[in-house]
Parts: structure tokens; C-alpha cells; sequence
């Protein structure tokens, strides 16, 4: 090769994708044998040497044939492995795209999905508040319930007792008279040791009741702790009185009151406490 000028020019236009690194047109491939420089005469050769290089140009054209075609097949290689490689981008971009829109989508969705979340959020707390508050209100009425069942069954068990002992009922009270007489104190404290008292006398159906059993009988009505004052047991100042006529003359000592003319309606007199009298206990249920 020492004395052959050789070139091989590829003549090729570019890609119009601009990829210059590609060439696809291998029928473009020029070689020029002996090539020489513009202007510089064949120097001049003997008849040995023609032959010698006649044989070395046959020898030379052949593996220049031989690399051409290696060329040829590895342009054509790299043409497919470009086309190849060009048509994995385009999936891989087309892919990409796909992969953005989704992305945009999916982050659209969780957007949405934050928000409702926060909504979901703030109901499921104000839910809980809310039955946090019903759950005390049901604790109150709950516990107020079981007080008021327990109050009921206590009177239940009240009626059922009073009933069983033959106390007489009327108006929301059981009352229970004596068959022997005591004092006034001994009187009220026989009520009390009952789970009662004295009679508290409240309205004239009351004072009616009481009169029906014809007999002469301690109520619960004193004025021994301020004379002149008279008071119930329970505490509360006499408003309506059943007084007889004349009563209550205060005579000697006479700080307690008994149903004495119960064939009136007003029979009441006052008398001295130490006598011994029937009494009558009331026993209130408060239905
Ligand atoms: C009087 C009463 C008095 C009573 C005393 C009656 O004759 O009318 O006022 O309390 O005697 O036992
Ligand atoms: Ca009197």
C-alpha cells in the first residue's frame, strides 16, 4: 500500500432528523483507485514493477471490495440497530408521556382524594363529638333513670308493706290508727318507728277521711315549741285548720291537738300532750 494513493469518501447527506452520527445511504460509497494528488505526473515505472503493481492493485482492490462490504453490512447493521434504537425512543417517549399524563392524573386524583379525606376528617370528628355529647347525656338520663326506677321500686315495696299491714290508703298517703292510746310524744314516736308520723292534715277531703273513723285521735300538730305557734310535724305552719268552735283555748298546758268532735267537720281541739289518746300516722308515698 506504500505507494498506492487510496480514498474512500463516503457521499452522504445528512440525516434530516439532524442525527449526523447515522449514515443510510451505503449506495453513495465512492473508491478511487491510484489516487493522487491534483497536478502530480505517474512517475514512470519499469516493465517488473508494472506487473508487481498490477498484481498488488488486483490484490489491494479485492480487500478494498472485501472492506467495502464489511462496510456496507455494517452500515446496514447500525441502520437497523439505529432504526431500532429510534423506534425503542419513540415507544420510550410515547411511554413517557403516557407515564406524565398519568402522573398529572394521579396527582389530580390525589387532590381530590386529600380533600374529601379532610372533609371525611372533619365529619368523623364532629361525629365523634357528637356522640361523645350523646354518649354523656345517655350516662345522666341513664344514671337518672336508674335513681328514678330505684325511688319507684322503694315505693313499690313501701305500698306493697303498707298495703300487707292493713294500713288504709287515700289520696297518695297510707294511714295506720291505733288500738291503744298513748301520750302525744309516744304516739308520734309509735309513726316514726313505722316509717311514718302523725297526721299532717292538708285540705277538708283529708280532714273527711280522717272523721269517718269516728274517733278521737292525736294528729300531728303541736305549738309546745312556741305557744301559740302552731306547727305541723313536718315542719310547715298551720294554714288550713279544722278548729271546733272556741278552739283552741289554750287552756292549761294544752299544746297538742286531737280529733275530738269528729262528727264535725271542724273538731279540732287542743289539749294537754301528756293524755292518752289513739292516734292516726300517715305514711306519704309521693306518687
Ligand atoms: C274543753 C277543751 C279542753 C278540754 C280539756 C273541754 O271541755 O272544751 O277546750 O281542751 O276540756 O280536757
Ligand atoms: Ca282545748
Amino acid at each position: 500500500m506504500s505507494d498506492l494513493n487510496r480514498k474512500v469518501r463516503f457521499q452522504t447527506s445528512e440525516k434530516k432528523d439532524g442525527n449526523e452520527d447515522f449514515y443510510d445511504n451505503t449506495d453513495n460509497v465512492m473508491i478511487y483507485d491510484n489516487y493522487q494528488t491534483e497536478g502530480s505526473p505517474a512517475p514512470p515505472k519499469l516493465q517488473d514493477d508494472a506487473t508487481k503493481d498490477q498484481q498488488q492493485t488486483s490484490h489491494d482492490k479485492s480487500n478494498w471490495i472485501m472492506e467495502r462490504n464489511q462496510l456496507w453490512a455494517d452500515n446496514a447493521n447500525l441502520t437497523s440497530e439505529r432504526d431500532e434504537l429510534q423506534s425503542s425512543y419513540s415507544d420510550v417517549k410515547s411511554h413517557n408521556h403516557n407515564l406524565t399524563q398519568k402522573t398529572s392524573q394521579l396527582e389530580n386524583e390525589n387532590d381530590h382524594l386529600q380533600a374529601v379525606n379532610n372533609n371525611l376528617t372533619k365529619e368523623r370528628d364532629e361525629l365523634q363529638n357528637h356522640i361523645d355529647k350523646k354518649t354523656l347525656d345517655f350516662e345522666a338520663s341513664f344514671e337518672t333513670l336508674t335513681e328514678q326506677r330505684d325511688e319507684l321500686k322503694k315505693k313499690l315495696t313501701d305500698f306493697v308493706h303498707y298495703s300487707q299491714q292493713e294500713w288504709k290508703y287515700f289520696s297518695g298517703s297510707f294511714y295506720y290508727i291505733s288500738s291503744n292510746k298513748k301520750t302525744w310524744h309516744e304516739s308520734r314516736t309509735d309513726c316514726l318507728q313505722r316509717g311514718a308520723d302523725l297526721v299532717v292534715v292538708n285540705s277538708r277531703e283529708e280532714q273527711a277521711f280522717i272523721n269517718q273513723y269516728r274517733k278521737s285521735m292525736w294528729i300531728g300538730l303541736t305549738d309546745s315549741e312556741r305557744e301559740g305557734t302552731w306547727k305541723w310535724v313536718d315542719g310547715t305552719p298551720l294554714t288550713t285548720s279544722f278548729w271546733y268552735s272556741g278552739e283552741p283555748n289554750e287552756g292549761r298546758n294544752e299544746d297538742c291537738v286531737e280529733t275530738m268532735f269528729y262528727r264535725n267537720k271542724h273538731g279540732w281541739n287542743d289539749v294537754i300532750c301528756r293524755g292518752k289518746k289513739l292516734w292516726i300516722c300517715e305514711k306519704k308515698m309521693f306518687l
